[in-house]
């Protein structure tokens, strides 16, 4: 593992941030911040950086597999990229929730299905929770098997890019009422937490007031217990990705395009590498 990463998050509260500890900062008043990884290196770096928790999102399908949609990814490719994550949080200090999604077709195939899933990535991954795309209208008997089994759920609710099919596109969820039905089932149900994906903010804020679960936003306004973004679209690696939600704190795409550009050039006509590099 990289024992160079610089580490800026020695101010933060070393203690790991447990699932009640998740689900305490909301009555404590803390916001969360998420962020997505699937490999070891860029998790060791965003645990250095503090984040509270490690979302391997099944956006690996979109991010690292190159699909056009979530659909295609497996419950083994998931197991994969989760243990990485595991190992790089762990490299880089060991604080952030890892969280695993069930991939399509992981639960929505019936409880034992659901259950025994779930199981295998908090027994081949070493994560803390999972992550399934639904709340109290559509998986709450699914939810609460899950959770009896002893693993934590987080819910996922408003837009589910797994059901984009279904929806026709990825478009606002704006039915308010059921929102707030979708949480509050979710909540009973047993979920520690609930992603609130793509809806207006007036009906982030009135989900975020109806639960005492924290909210985590994507794409839902300022009124949500936390935020979530894709790593990479955060980072600016995705310039064709430009949706009003995102907020891209560095250029990566622009940085990693001139630095390969000045590699190839530099190979090509000789100046590197050089005896500076060479052995002997
Ligand atoms: O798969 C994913 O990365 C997600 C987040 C965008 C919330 O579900």
């Amino acid at each position: 593992m990289n024992d160079s990463v610089p580490t800026i998050a020695n101010a933060l509260p070393r203690k790991p941030v447990t699932v009640p500890r998740f689900f305490s900062a909301k009555a404590e008043g803390r916001k969360l911040a998420v962020l997505t990884a699937y490999d070891a290196l860029t998790a060791q770096l965003f645990e250095s950086a503090g984040v509270d928790a490690l979302l391997v999102g099944d956006t690996v399908g979109v991010i690292v597999q190159g699909h056009d949609t979530t659909l295609p990814v497996t419950v083994d490719q998931m197991v994969y990229h989760t243990a990485a994550v595991v190992r790089g949080r762990d490299a880089g200090g060991g604080r952030a929730l890892v969280i695993a999604d069930l991939p399509f077709l992981s639960y929505q195939t019936g409880i034992a299905d659901a259950v025994r899933n779930a199981g295998r990535m908090l027994k081949e991954t070493g994560c803390g929770a999972v992550k399934l795309e639904g709340g109290g209208s559509d998986h709450a008997e699914t939810i609460a098997a899950i959770v009896t089994a002893g693993v934590p759920v987080m819910a996922h609710i408003g837009l589910k890019p797994q059901s984009v099919h279904v929806v026709g596109g990825h478009r606002v969820q704006r039915d308010t009422e059921a929102l707030v039905a979708d949480a509050v089932g979710a909540e009973a149900a047993g979920a520690f937490a609930i992603v609130l994906e793509l809806m207006h903010g007036d009906a982030a804020k009135a989900v975020t007031e109806a639960v005492g679960i924290p909210t985590i936003g994507i794409g839902a306004g300022p009124h949500c217990d936390g935020q979530v973004l894709v790593g990479a679209d955060m980072l600016g690696m995705n310039p064709g990705f430009a949706p009003k939600f995102l907020k891209r704190y560095a250029d990566l795409a622009g940085v990693m395009t001139e630095a390969a550009s000045a590699y190839c050039d530099e190979v090509r006509d000789g100046r590197y590498p050089t005896a500076e590099h060479t052995h002997g």
